[in-house]
């Protein structure tokens, strides 16, 4: 069952125009929020940078309200133990160019199955960079094509996530998640002005472990001591792996403690 606009309706009859401006120009917004035996994590933060996003690209702001009432109806009625819930806001059926039209919205919230991810994993440098000076920097936005290349070319080398440099040569960010350091001895990770996006795992983490923002070369993967993701579903997760470098002692001491806190603190309190 699935959540469009304002009704449950089941997934073969959940449906919208072929003219969504989402669809023909990726003119939209989105999230996906955790849900652990039915309950979401951090849900009033994707909302929060739901409506981000949906401002920095001129969207009326998304009906929170709407959105919560969406989330609940979609998991009473798909219990899962560990569920990955979509909201997809878009700029609704518009002129088949750039400009948008001046229909209501589109909202669509989704659930799918997830699985535990692994406590490491490998990553992939890739040659395409980050945009920190794009238009729509920062912003969740639904045009995803440059990550679903940059993941298909990881993916192909035996990674789960590929990584970004920006234009300046910084360490940016995954195609889905954050990246942060340990560099003799401190945990760092980009500024958000390297062009990444505020990840809220990203945030939590360095509310809980005191992690730091930082400048970083790209090449800081070749000398790192320890290097970690975070993101939604894979909260910590400890790299072993940067193209043929091998972290061999992966997760590491730094990133373990990350990881318990990560979890001790956000089984506490499951809308930080
Ligand atoms: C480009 C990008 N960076 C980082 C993240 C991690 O953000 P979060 O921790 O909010 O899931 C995501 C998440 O989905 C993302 O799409």
């Amino acid at each position: 069952m699935i959540w469009v606009n304002d009704s449950l309706v089941d997934s073969t009859a959940a449906t919208v125009s072929v003219l969504d401006h989402g669809l023909t120009v990726g003119d939209g917004v989105f999230e996906t929020v955790k849900a652990v035996d039915g309950r979401t994590f951090a849900l009033t933060r994707h909302l929060d940078r739901l409506t981000r996003s949906a401002r920095g690209l001129g969207l009326a702001d998304p009906d929170h309200d709407q959105v919560r009432e969406g989330v609940e109806q979609v998991l009473r009625a798909n219990p899962l133990p560990l569920g990955r819930i979509r909201v997809t806001y878009t700029g609704g059926v518009s002129p088949l160019g750039s400009e948008r039209g001046t229909d209501p919205t589109t909202l669509v919230v989704a659930i799918g199955t997830a699985t535990r991810r692994p406590d490491t994993t490998a990553v992939r440098t890739v040659p395409w960079r980050r945009n920190e000076h794009s238009a729509v920097v920062g912003l969740k936005t639904t045009s995803y094509a440059e990550n679903v290349v940059a993941l298909a070319a990881a993916n192909r080398a035996g990674a789960s996530e590929a990584l970004f440099a920006n234009t300046a040569g910084q360490l940016c960010e995954g195609t889905g998640s954050n990246v942060f350091v340990v560099l003799d001895g401190a945990l760092l990770t980009p500024r958000l002005s390297s062009g990444c996006l505020a990840g809220i795992t990203r945030q939590l983490v360095i509310d809980w472990s005191g992690a730091e923002e930082a400048d970083l070369p790209f090449d800081v993967l070749d000398r790192a001591d320890e290097i970690f993701l975070t993101s939604t579903l894979r909260d910590v997760q400890a790299v072993a792996r940067v193209d043929d470098r091998e972290l061999t002692t992966a997760p590491g001491p730094v990133t373990l403690k990350a990881m318990a806190q990560f979890a001790e603190r956000s089984a506490d309190d499951l809308d930080p």
